[in-house]
């Protein structure tokens, strides 16, 4: 911090707001490489092979996609623009992983085509649809099945139901239908099956929610094994690591919630008597959360009966966590870091939508119009549920690291939105 302005990396967030305008998303470029490159430490283990995926859904453009391939993680996309986008940015296709629950016949082509590593299969139907793509390509692919255990963390607690019906995957009650999945996929000869993949929630705080899903897990492999002789070589635990929003957040320590992990499956692997060699993980948000931030010029304000507002040049548009999830953050006014913060505001975007508030009840010291109010922790579901709604173009996103800041998406202009207007006749 110099004269009282932010600084991140160096880089003075007042002439990155001159340069790139705002709102912009703000990346500490070092943060990220630094949690790259701890997950890539911590997530050993001398029992198993081990294997960190990035959340590519958490944040994805070339520029991160690049940094995860150069740290040595691999990548779980979920769509085939994610995919498009690893492609674009040099991925090694082997080390990426497929997910979702509606992969159209298209992507599974395209994913096929590029020579991904691994599908997670989601569903019976899925199922069938992998086989045909293999059939027709001829190319050979690796698979997990994404099972739900029945454990569900979603923030401070989690809950273990006998039967939870999500979208995702399929119940581990169901083993006849699992049994025949499986079967389906190894009865073709260019597919290869590695085990089981589940995901319990995201910002979870409560390192036993992993510990349930790991025995859980464990125990359904040990009954697929003696009930249907099914061996698998490599279980998918998912993401949803915490990160710190405001400091009422205790997010788990890395080296804790990974040390559990393996701990816990090194325990389990033992007592159900079974030879799982590979353990995963697939962090997003506890990746890039903490290095983003969003940089906002202030506009008007307006005191109404019971709140003072503070009007900023963005809003749900480029982070709709507070109006979706009622996500709390914390912020500054960057420009006046060092006064006293005086007052308590409400801080609320310029979307026509009476949910558009970003803070509720915001400690900031004596706000004026053109102030810089910077959004911390938005690096994570930020840009990547951003929207064109008002026809507000989703902000630029910059990354700074040692005194240097480079633009790694470009600011949508007015013109990049009308691009794909067109008039076309369709001969139908
Ligand atoms: N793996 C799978 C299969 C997932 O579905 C997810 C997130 C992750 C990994 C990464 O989870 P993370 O480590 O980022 O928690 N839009 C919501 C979060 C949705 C998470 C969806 N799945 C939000 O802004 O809070």
């Amino acid at each position: 911090m110099k004269d009282n302005v932010l600084h991140i990396q160096g880089v003075s967030v007042e002439q990155l707001a001159t340069a790139c305008q705002t709102p912009l998303y703000i990346y500490d470029e070092n943060k990220i490489t630094e949690k790259l490159s701890r997950f890539h430490e911590l997530f050993q283990s001398d029992t198993f092979k081990t294997e960190v995926l990035y959340a590519s859904k958490a944040f994805s453009c070339k520029a991160m996609v690049e940094l995860v391939a150069q740290y040595g993680l691999s990548l779980d996309v979920v769509s085939g623009g994610e995919l498009y986008t690893a492609k674009q940015a040099g991925f090694p296709m082997e080390r990426v992983y497929f997910h979702g629950n509606n992969k159209s016949y298209d992507e599974i082509m395209m994913a096929l085509d590029y020579g991904v590593g691994t599908i997670i299969v989601d569903n019976a139907m899925e199922c069938d649809m992998l086989v045909k793509a293999v059939k027709r390509s001829g190319r050979s692919i690796k698979t997990m099945l994404r099972v739900n255990p029945g454990v569900e963390a979603h923030t401070h607690k989690y809950i273990v139901t006998a039967h939870l019906d999500s979208k995702f995957g399929i119940s581990i009650t169901k083993k006849k239908e699992i049994a025949a999945m499986i079967h389906t996929l190894t009865s073709v000869a260019e597919i290869t099956f590695l085990g089981y993949h589940s995901h319990i929630g995201s910002q979870i705080f409560d390192k036993q929610a992993y510990v349930a899903e790991i025995e859980k897990l464990m125990q359904f492999t040990k009954e697929m094994q003696t009930e249907y002789d099914i061996h698998i070589s490599a279980l998918n635990l998912g993401g949803g690591f915490a990160a710190l929003y405001t400091n009422a957040d205790h997010p788990i320590p890395l080296q804790d919630v990974c040390h559990t992990i393996l701990d816990t499956c090194k325990k389990e692997n033992a007592k159900q008597q079974l030879n799982i060699e590979k353990i995963m993980i697939e962090p997003g948000r506890s990746i890039v959360a903490e290095a983003g931030s969003t940089l906002y010029r202030v506009g008007y304000q307006k005191q109404t009966e019971h709140k003072k507002y503070i009007f900023v040049d963005g809003g749900m548009s480029d982070n709709i966590r507070p109006a979706l999830y009622q996500a709390e953050y914390a912020c500054d006014i960057a420009n006046r870091m060092q006064e006293d913060k005086t007052e308590t505001v409400t801080i609320a975007g310029k979307c026509c939508e009476s949910g558009d508030i970003l803070i509720e009840n915001a400690k900031l010291p004596k706000v004026s119009q053109n102030d810089l109010l910077i959004i911390y922790t938005t690096g994570a579901y930020g840009y990547s549920m951003a929207s064109n709604y008002n026809k507000l173009g989703r902000p630029a996103v910059v990354f700074v690291k040692d005194g240097h800041a480079r633009v790694v998406i470009k600011k949508e202009s007015y013109e990049n939105m009308l691009d794909l207007e067109c008039n076309e006749v369709i001969n139908v």
